[in-house]
């Protein structure tokens, strides 16, 4: 299989959109108030070298570079999104990468700890990116890594799903995007079945809700970041938007807010 359409389309997509997931989901907090980003920092609380793999515009390496002594690096596909995470004055001593993870442009031992917000999940050529982290990684370094997990169920992300997937089922297939990473990459078994061969020990599990709710504009907003909607045209996304709109209707709150959530399932690594 080659990873080129996949890539490109990412490449593409980001382009345009280059900040779309931290201004879609920065602001969804789990139960105990942390956004999954605060979440992924805090796993490598005690690392000093972090690999940030998939980095985007740079939120989770800005939350990173908090704790004062850090050595900080970011890889991604994206030279829009990096330059947006130039621009953050946190990461000014960061190493930022426009790279691919199969392809880490990093010594061997170079990190005690690789983190990934929501991009292990697209990536081609899994056991690549898996020897790859290995390979970086210092004996007992760690991976650490949130991946989408879907709707939580009986809310507007199930609705919005519900609704994207027939928009998607009635669109010209020069308006779909390419299939996208590993699923093995969104269990616990998947997850063990790549990383345990590239001398990691078994994953650790959790999956975590989410909450986006808010005014029903703001939840449209987060919504809509997904991938699918890139290569829509313009009317049918505004489409989508208006039955969008109606779908939740029932849903809203007397205070106007609409409840959104979804889920993520955060998994963790030690490299033996
Ligand atoms: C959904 S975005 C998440 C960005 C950021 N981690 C965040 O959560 O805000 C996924 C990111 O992974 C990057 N990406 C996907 N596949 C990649 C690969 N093979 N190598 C490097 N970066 C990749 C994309 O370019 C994109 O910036």
């Amino acid at each position: 299989m080659t990873t080129a359409p996949q890539e490109a389309f990412l490449q593409a997509f980001h382009a345009e959109y280059p900040a779309v997931t931290a201004e879609a989901f920065g602001r969804g907090r789990a139960p105990d108030g942390r956004s999954s980003y605060e979440i992924l920092c805090d796993q490598v609380a005690g690392s000093r070298r972090v690999l940030d793999l998939g980095c985007g515009d740079g939120l989770l390496l800005e939350l990173l570079a908090r704790r004062v002594g850090r050595q900080l690096a970011g890889v991604d596909l994206s030279s829009h999104s990096l330059a947006l995470a130039r621009r953050r004055p946190a990461l000014s001593g960061a190493t930022l990468e426009q790279g691919r993870a199969q392809e880490l442009p990093f010594a061997d031992d170079s990190f005690d700890a690789c983190v990934s917000h929501m991009a292990l999940m697209l990536m081609s050529e899994i056991e690549q990116v898996a020897a790859e982290v290995a390979r970086v990684l210092s004996p007992g370094g760690v991976l650490a890594c949130v991946v989408g997990g879907g709707a939580v169920g009986g809310e507007a992300f199930e609705r919005f799903l519900t609704l994207l997937r027939r928009t998607v089922e009635e669109t010209p297939a020069s308006q779909r995007i390419p299939a996208l990473g590993d699923k093995r990459t969104r269990s616990r078994e998947g997850l063990d079945e790549v990383l345990g061969p590239a001398g990691f020990a078994a994953v650790g599990w959790e999956t975590v809700p989410v909450c986006l709710t808010g005014p029903v504009e703001q939840v449209w907003a987060a919504v809509s970041g997904v991938y699918d909607l890139g290569p829509l045209d313009r009317a049918t996304v505004e489409g989508l938007r208006k039955a969008f709109i109606a779908e939740v209707r029932d849903l809203t709150t007397s205070d106007g807010h609409v409840p959104c959530a979804f889920k993520i399932h955060l998994a963790t690594a030690q490299l033996r």
